[in-house]
């Protein structure tokens, strides 16, 4: 389907997400002739005007766009956008959207895209409400969706007043990344996998997502909110869904979703002493973190979905800040042969398992090691490795960003990439032991790859990253 007309309303338009991806993001899918006739309602706390706006973005998408988009799109983007500041109030703000409204053609959909914490997003909700903003209206909600199961109920609860639950699209943006949907198509559309996609034949998998970025400019949120909460009941779980679920039934939202559920449902519940929590040297002098501060900005934990497919098998998940790389792969570790007639010395499994490893970023590597033979006299092995590499196809300019694909499909109410309320609530149950007993926190160097104790949680098996060179 093809998007209608849209007046997409931006709360926290002059956040940190939103100047990073979600202005960007639009001028990109304007700029392609993606997005149908659209006015953008920025609004936040700040006292701007639209030309303050418009200033904010363009600086925005000069700093954090694509650098190939033309001036004179991006000039027709700065020209749909608007603002009023969110205090003040709902005449203003129906007034605001009315008038971009009547910019378009038509009956012009809604679109609200709350980019905002989560103890934000009621008041948000509430407002919306009594601006009157509600029909022909879909609500994307950024993550985290609360902070525990009780805030996410709430929250649901409070959505539910306003919104029917075909009108809210929980985001998680992990879900809209090309390598990600890869996933799915490289399981369900070729036979030769999903036969051995299972514990007779998986030994492990480890979802790792460090990164290199520091906090510094988004440090009140990112103190409230720790490593745990921002990336793995959100986007972490929602990958490990993706490698771990059934066949669903069609591609389509219900179908999709229920599977993921029943992931969700089969996941145990986190053990505290199966988590290590790091913060790294350096964190609680940032301006914006508490001088105490227990947050954590790394968190490794192991997991296991207690199904017939996966028992046993555990799955290890690690990402933090500040670390040595940047990176976000998942790695499925096969099991070694039963018998191995290579003498000792040919080197077979001196490297480890063979692996198939999914790099998530855009570029959306996938690569498959295995042993194979060194050339030469004698018959000594070496690790190998089949490669697929996005760039190296003529597929790369077609590649959408994470966002730019979610914001897409929130706007023909396609629901196949959002979380489901149920498979929220069920993310903060099992998260509850760790919520309430948070083992101590371990500092680490910035530049590291987290506290030294991550070796015991996966002992006798060795973290993929970083890979040899
Ligand atoms: C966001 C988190 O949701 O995801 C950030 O809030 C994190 O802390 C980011 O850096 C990572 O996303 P990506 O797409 O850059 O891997």
């Amino acid at each position: 389907a093809e998007p209608e007309p849209h007046v997409v309303v931006l709360f926290g338009a002059t956040g940190d997400l939103a100047r990073r991806k979600l202005l960007p993001g639009l001028l990109h899918l304007q700029a392609a002739g993606l997005l149908p006739p659209c006015r953008v309602v920025g609004t936040a706390l700040e006292d701007l005007g639209d030309d303050g706006f418009r200033a904010l973005a363009q600086a925005a998408c000069e700093r954090f766009g694509r650098p190939e988009v033309p001036l004179e799109a991006r000039q027709a983007f700065l020209g749909c956008l608007r603002y009023v500041p969110t205090g003040a109030g709902p005449e203003a703000l129906a007034a605001a959207v009315g008038r971009a409204r009547e910019e378009l053609p038509g009956w012009p959909r809604l679109l609200h895209y709350l980019s905002i914490p989560p103890q934000a997003m009621a008041a948000v909700v509430d407002l919306l409400a009594r601006a009157k903003l509600v029909e022909r209206a879909r609500i994307v909600m950024e993550k985290p969706f609360g902070t525990d199961l009780a805030s996410a109920r709430a929250l649901n609860e409070v959505v539910h007043r306003v919104f029917e639950e075909s009108q809210v699209f929980r985001i998680d943006h992990f879900l809209g990344k090309e390598a990600a949907l890869n996933i799915l198509a490289f399981r369900f559309a070729n036979g030769l996998f999903e036969p051995i996609w299972n514990r007779h034949h998986i030994d492990h998998v480890q979802i790792d997502v460090p990164e290199t970025l520091t906090v510094d400019e988004r440090a009140g949120f990112y103190d409230r909110t720790g490593a745990f909460r921002d990336m793995v009941v959100t986007h972490l779980f929602q990958i490990l869904a993706f490698v771990a679920m059934e066949p669903p039934v069609a591609f389509d939202p219900p179908s999709i979703d229920q599977e993921r559920t029943k992931v969700f449902r089969s996941l145990r519940p986190i053990d505290p002493k199966q988590v290590v929590r790091g913060q790294y040297e350096g964190y609680r002098a940032i301006a914006g973190v508490d001088v105490d501060s227990q947050t954590e900005t790394f968190v490794a934990l192991r997991c296991e979905v207690d199904n017939w497919r996966w028992a046993g098998v555990p799955f290890f998940l690690r990402t933090g800040k500040a670390m040595a790389e940047g990176a976000r792969i998942i790695s499925i570790a096969f099991r070694e042969p039963p018998k191995s007639m290579f003498p000792a010395g040919s080197g077979i499994g001196e490297r480890g398992p063979d692996h198939l490893t999914f790099d998530l970023d855009d570029d959306a590597r996938l690569s498959l090691s295995f042993y194979g033979k060194r050339p030469g006299r004698g018959m000594a092995l070496d690790k190998l490795s089949l490669q697929f590499a996005l760039h190296e196809t003529g597929y790369q300019r077609d590649v959408l960003e994470a966002y730019e694909r979610l914001v897409l499909e929130a706007m023909v109410g396609d629901r196949t990439l959002f979380a489901s309320a149920e498979g929220i609530e069920r993310l903060w149950e099992l998260s509850a032991p760790l919520l309430e007993q948070p083992p101590p926190l371990e500092p680490y160097p910035v530049g590291s790859w987290g506290p030294s104790s991550i070796g015991r949680l996966v002992a006798p098996r060795t973290w993929r990253l970083p890979f040899e060179r």
